[in-house]
This record gives structure tokens, C-alpha cells and sequence, in this order.
């Protein structure tokens, strides 16, 4: 049964715009920094995302910004209650995707609306698209920073993954932009095609459905178009590109087709990343040929503005990485209460919430998920009692001030996996995406004395207020003359 979704950004739009979650800009706004300073603000402010209805020097273009970068908007995509508790999402959340998968369905072009115009040969042009100069000291102008790019494993054409790979205009047919080694893409161009000197077939897809933005983003472990399929309920409606093989979401707005090349880099970056630091320098990246465009009349950008917390990919990410935590640490039968990434540590730091069983768990919890395929993008475990609220920064913070032994409860594992974007590694370290990691382990050691294990003292803690004095006094909060 097909769950609430959106099948385009438009009906998204629309659905923000009735909820209150979306500001309408009618004057025109310069796509040099302008437009990008008022989504930086809008992610610091939590506002509503802001919809630009008019760009200098793109007549009928409009771009979108900020799209989820609340949770308030990711509940919307995901057909929910815009004030659903994060626990309650994510429970919904991964229900869906324990369901059976749903396998995408092919439509014609007639049916796909990112197919109304078209641009081939000479008439390809990237700067006919409103690529926003981001932020401030940027290396360019960045056409494709919420959006997604599809390619296909050469070995097996049937693995196809969509990721998100952020992508600067170099010149009218060329863009360019880092893909780490790590990533499903890196793995599929750098040991599959770039081998054999193949050029790589890829599509960039811009404006696509949010859910299809969501799956893009996740971890999914297998092939997005059907997890976007038990996001949605049913499949997601999908169509051949003109130059290659590719399938693409029919109703994205914008469409780039074309191959990656092996073995040439161009020089990209400087940009603003979601650490909130510009930290990786200008180097050769990976270099992405052009020779196709198809976009829908009046294309609407999508547009993340990576910087300070909190944007949507911090905020996709923490949800979705800590959701593939917490199906690996039950997998393997840790008796955990949640698993909470912080997207105002910009996802490095993650809070598991365990049943103090028996000694040694935190290590337990530490070398597994330290040791997965989601490690690069944290550095920082803390784990803490099951009977912490684990989404209440005050209750980890108030652990993490009175039960983390200074020097018996943090553990250093060194030379993990990490990013080229962490902005406390030295510069040796980021060029090699080395990371160290720490676990804070804020449980009470199991082998002390009972009576000298010391007490939390709060209100909902039965061994300080009994559950009849609680009930009591919860029912009589009003009375008492307390507003909340
Ligand atoms: C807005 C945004 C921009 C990203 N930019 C890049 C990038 O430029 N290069 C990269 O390798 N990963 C980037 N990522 C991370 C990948 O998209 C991430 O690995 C994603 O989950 C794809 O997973 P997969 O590579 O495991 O399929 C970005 C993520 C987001 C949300």
C-alpha cells in the first residue's frame, strides 16, 4: 500500500507552503552569493525553506533551497506529522525499509515530465543553468549540490547506485568534484572502470522527489531506486536517459548526461563543507564530460548550503547512518535503546543508549560500529545508559559531565578511516582521509558495590519519587498554576 509521498519537488513545494514550512522570495535575488547567504541563514535560523521565484540573469528559472534541513520537513517527505518525535520517525523509517523491496518501473518519455526540453551537441551549455556562486571563497560555481548522480557497476549493470557527489561548473560541457574512494560510486569508476580506461556513463539528477533525495543520501545497501520504492510504497516511476542506459527519476527537474573520465583531474574547491569549515584545498578531481541536458519548463535548482549546522545533509545523514548503526548493533544482539547521531555535531558524534548488561559493552558497541562501512563519516561514540533520553542534549550532556572517567572512560582507536574533511586533522592525515576515533564510555563500571554506585537524581527516577508521587504530581501540573 502506497504510503503519503510526494511524487515531484512541485507537490512537495506546495506541501511546505501549506504547512508554513516555506518562504516564497518573489524579487529577484542575484545567484552570486546572494541566493546562497539566504539558505546559509535559513539552515543557521531553522527558518523555513526559502523558494526563489525570480534569479538575475536566469528569466524562468527558480531554485528551492534548504529543502530538509529541519526535521520538521523531513517528517513532511516522509508523509508524517511535521512534529513526529525523531524516535517515532525513525521507527516508521525502518519499517519501511525492512519491508520487501519494490523494484522501480519504466515510463515512456511522453510520461516524464524532465524530458520537456532537451539539449544536445553544440546547444549543451552548463551555464545556461542557474549554477549559484555558494558560498564566499568557493572555487566556483556549484550547479549540483542537492541532487543526485546515477551510475551503473560495469562488472554488474544491474548495480546501480544513486549518490549524492557535489559537482562545479568547470566550463559550458564540463563539471568537476570529489569522489571519495570509500563511497559506492568511488569503489564502481576508481577500481572498475578507471582500471581498463573506460569512461563511465553517469546521469546527474537534479530537483528529484524527496524521498528519491532521502535514498540517495542513505547508506542503502542495495539499489536506491528500490529503497526509494519502500520509502514510497510503491515503485518509483522511472525513464531512460537519451545517451546512454541509464534509468533516471521521470519527474526530477533537471537531467545531465554525459560520461566520467579516467585518469585527468581538474582542479575543484575550495567550498563551504558540512563540517561548517572550508577545510579540503583546491586539488584534481574527478572530471564529469557533458553532452546531454533535459530539464522541465520553468526548472526549479535544488540548493543545500553546507556550513554550520544545521543543513539536510547533516541532517539525512545523522538520521540515516544511525539507523544502519542500529540495525547492525541488533543485529548482533546489543541490548541498545537507540542509537542518536547529533546533526549539530555536524554527524560526527554519535549517542547509543545500551542496558549496562555486562562489562565491556561500550568497547563492544565502539569496535563495531568503528569498525563498519558508515566509520568515515564520525569520529566520536558515547555510549550511555538505556535509561538516558538519548534525543535530549541536556541528559548527554549531564552523563557526559558526571560519568565519563577522565581517563579510564575515554579510549582512542587510532588510524581508522576517515575523510579528507575533518577539520582537526592535520593536513597529512586529511590528504590521506585518515581518522582517529574516540569512544566516551559514560556507563557506571559494572564492578562496583551497589550501594556505592552513585544515584540519579531527577524527577522521573522511581528510586527518588515513587511512581504515585509522579502521577500526582504530573496530573496536578496545571493546578499547581504551571503553564507547561
Ligand atoms: C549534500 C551532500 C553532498 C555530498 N558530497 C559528496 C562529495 O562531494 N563526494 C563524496 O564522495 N561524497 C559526498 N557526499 C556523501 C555521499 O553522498 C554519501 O556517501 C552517500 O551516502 C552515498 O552513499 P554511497 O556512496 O554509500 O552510495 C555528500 C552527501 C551529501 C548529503
Amino acid at each position: 500500500m502506497p504510503f503519503k509521498y510526494y511524487k515531484d519537488n512541485r507537490e512537495f513545494i506546495k506541501a511546505l507552503e501549506k504547512s508554513g514550512d516555506l518562504v516564497t522570495i518573489e524579487q529577484e535575488v542575484d545567484w552570486d552569493m546572494e541566493l546562497g547567504a539566504i539558505v546559509r541563514r535559513a539552515c543557521e535560523k531553522n527558518s523555513p525553506a526559502p523558494y526563489f521565484k525570480k534569479i538575475k540573469d536566469y528569466p524562468g528559472w527558480e531554485a528551492f533551497g534548504a529543502p530538509m534541513s529541519t526535521w520538521r520537513r523531513l517528517n513532511i517527505a516522509m508523509g508524517l506529522d511535521p512534529e513526529t518525535p525523531i524516535n517515532e520517525l525513525q521507527d516508521e523509517y525502518i519499517r519501511r525499509i525492512t519491508a520487501p523491496t519494490i523494484k522501480p518501473v519504466e515510463v515512456s518519455r511522453e510520461n516524464a515530465p524532465c524530458k520537456e526540453n532537451l539539449l544536445t551537441g553544440d546547444d549543451v551549455d552548463l551555464f545556461k543553468l542557474v549554477a549559484p556562486m555558494v558560498h564566499g571563497g568557493d572555487g566556483g560555481r556549484y550547479l549540483c549540490t542537492w541532487h543526485m548522480v546515477v551510475g551503473a557497476s560495469l562488472k554488474a549493470p544491474d548495480n546501480v547506485n544513486w549518490g549524492m557527489y557535489r559537482q562545479m561548473v568547470f566550463d559550458e560541457k564540463t563539471m568537476c568534484g570529489p569522489v571519495l574512494p570509500f563511497s559506492d560510486m568511488g569503489k564502481m569508476f576508481y577500481e572498475e572502470y578507471a582500471p581498463i580506461d573506460k569512461p563511465m556513463p553517469f546521469a546527474t539528477v537534479i530537483g528529484m522527489d524527496p524521498l528519491s533525495g532521502i535514498a540517495a543520501c542513505a547508506p542503502a545497501p542495495y539499489s536506491e531506486a528500490e529503497y526509494t520504492g519502500q520509502l514510497m510504497g510503491e515503485p518509483v516511476e522511472l525513464v531512460k536517459c537519451e545517451t546512454n542506459n541509464l534509468l533516471v527519476p521521470a519527474h526530477a527537474e533537471v537531467i545531465i548526461e554525459g560520461e566520467i573520465i579516467p585518469h585527468v583531474g581538474i582542479e575543484e574547491a575550495p567550498f563551504g563543507e558540512y563540517t561548517g569549515y572550508r577545510t579540503s584545498p583546491r586539488a584534481a578531481r574527478t572530471v564529469y564530460k557533458v553532452t546531454c541536458i533535459t530539464y522541465r519548463h520553468n526548472p526549479i535548482l535544488t540548493v543545500s548550503n553546507m556550513g554550520i549546522p544545521t543543513d539536510e545533509g547533516q541532517l539525512l545523514r545523522s538520521f540515516s547512518l544511525a539507523l544502519e548503526m542500529r540495525k547492525l548493533l541488533e543485529s548482533q544482539q546489543i541490548p541498545i535503546s537507540g542509537v542518536y547521531m547529533l546533526p549539530e555535531s555536524t554527524h560526527h558524534l554519535v549517542a547509543v543508549g545500551v542496558r549496562n548488561a555486562y562489562p565491556g559493552i561500550a568497547h563492544q558497541i565502539g569496535h563495531l560500529v568503528f569498525g563498519s562501512k558508515l566509520a568515515p563519516w564520525f569520529h566520536m561514540v558515547m555510549v550511555v545508559d538505556d535509561k538516558t533520553d538519548i534525543y535530549n542534549l541536556n541528559e548527554l550532556m549531564h552523563d557526559f559531565s558526571t560519568k565519563l572517567h577522565p581517563s579510564k572512560g575515554i579510549h582512542i582507536y587510532k588510524s581508522h578511516v576517515g575523510t579528507p574533511l575533518y577539520p582537526f586533522a592535520d593536513p597529512a592525515d586529511r590528504k590521506y582521509g585518515k581518522g582517529d576515533k574516540v569512544l566516551f564510555d559514560c556507563l557506571f563500571p559494572l564492578d562496583w558495590p551497589l550501594a556505592e554506585t552513585p544515584i540519579k537524581v531527577g524527577f522521573s527516577n522511581p528510586d527518588i519519587y515513587p511512581l504515585e508521587i509522579q502521577e500526582k504530581v504530573l496530573s496536578s501540573w496545571k493546578e499547581y498554576g504551571f503553564k507547561d
